[in-house]
């Protein structure tokens, strides 16, 4: 069994409709004062854990925190990804549109458990940009035995040129088993139309017929985007948050004011 199912989660406030605030109990602490067993253990259960109050770290003492718990993933840029809004970016991540679902570590062998974003600068209210995570586990517990079957069916295969840090070609089934809890959990990452994004991501179906396969897409679309299953976080300068990658799918509402936010992310295998 793995150990952090035994590990007590720390407490906090429940968001809605899942993920979990915990607020540092005094002034002076930094993330490096919440024990990292702990911090996973939490997110392992809540799925997304929120800090706030707490001071966020240089980039080594980051590095050396995460470290502890396990493996990062190290990219061409190195661990830390500066999420920033460029002024012509080659990859929509970097533009100030919406960043449909999808998981992290797609084009990798071994994608991140858990992923950690410290935000820098956040955003004004109302200015857009939020973080949106889908409960995939939830989307699929709750969907009909036929519709499961239909997508227990399904297999997508992925394009994208290779524009940023990932791409090329990669093929996965709808459905995977989560490797830590065993649950079933949908890896989905939604298409990019070229009219629309730049680095555009292009997906075929395959397994059902093509009218199953219409449906069982269809319905996996407007399932993962139901309120029901999505916690949207609006970022605030200092917010640390933890996301669960297996269990959940995420991606970014469009920024409709100022674009100045900065985020680091760091991914723990
Ligand atoms: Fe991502």
């Amino acid at each position: 069994m793995n150990s952090q199912l035994r590990t007590p989660v720390l407490e906090g406030t429940d968001l809605a409709p899942f993920g979990r605030l915990v607020e540092a109990p005094s002034d002076g602490l930094t993330l490096a004062d919440v024990p990292v067993d702990d911090l996973l253990a939490t997110t392992l259960s809540s799925k997304v854990l929120v800090l706030r109050g707490y001071g966020l770290l240089d980039v080594p003492d980051l590095e050396d925190y995460c470290r502890a718990a396990g493996e990062l993933m190290r990219w061409e840029f190195g661990t830390i990804l500066d999420l920033v809004v460029q002024d012509d970016p080659k990859n929509y991540l970097f533009d100030s549109g919406d960043v449909p679902f999808h998981w992290d570590g797609a084009w990798s062998e071994r994608p991140p458990r858990y992923f950690l974003f410290q935000c820098v600068q956040g955003c004004a209210p109302g200015a857009g940009g939020e973080t949106v995570f889908s409960d995939a586990t939830r989307v699929y517990r709750d969907a009909p035995e036929d519709l499961r079957e239909l997508w227990a069916r399904t297999t997508v295969t992925y394009r994208t040129d290779r524009l940023a840090h990932y791409g090329g070609t990669m093929t996965h089934p709808v459905l995977a088993t989560h490797p830590t809890t065993g649950e079933t959990t949908i890896r989905y990452a939604e298409p990019l139309d070229p009219a629309r994004y730049r680095n555009p991501l292009f997906l075929t179906v395959d397994g059902p017929s093509s009218e199953d396969a219409v449906r069982a897409m269809t319905e996996l679309g407007e399932r993962l985007h139901d309120p029901r299953y999505c916690y949207e976080h609006a970022w605030r300068t200092g917010d640390i948050v933890v996301a669960e990658n297996h269990a959940l799918l995420h991606g970014r509402n469009r920024f409709t004011g100022s674009t100045n936010r900065h985020m680091q992310r760091i991914q723990i295998i």
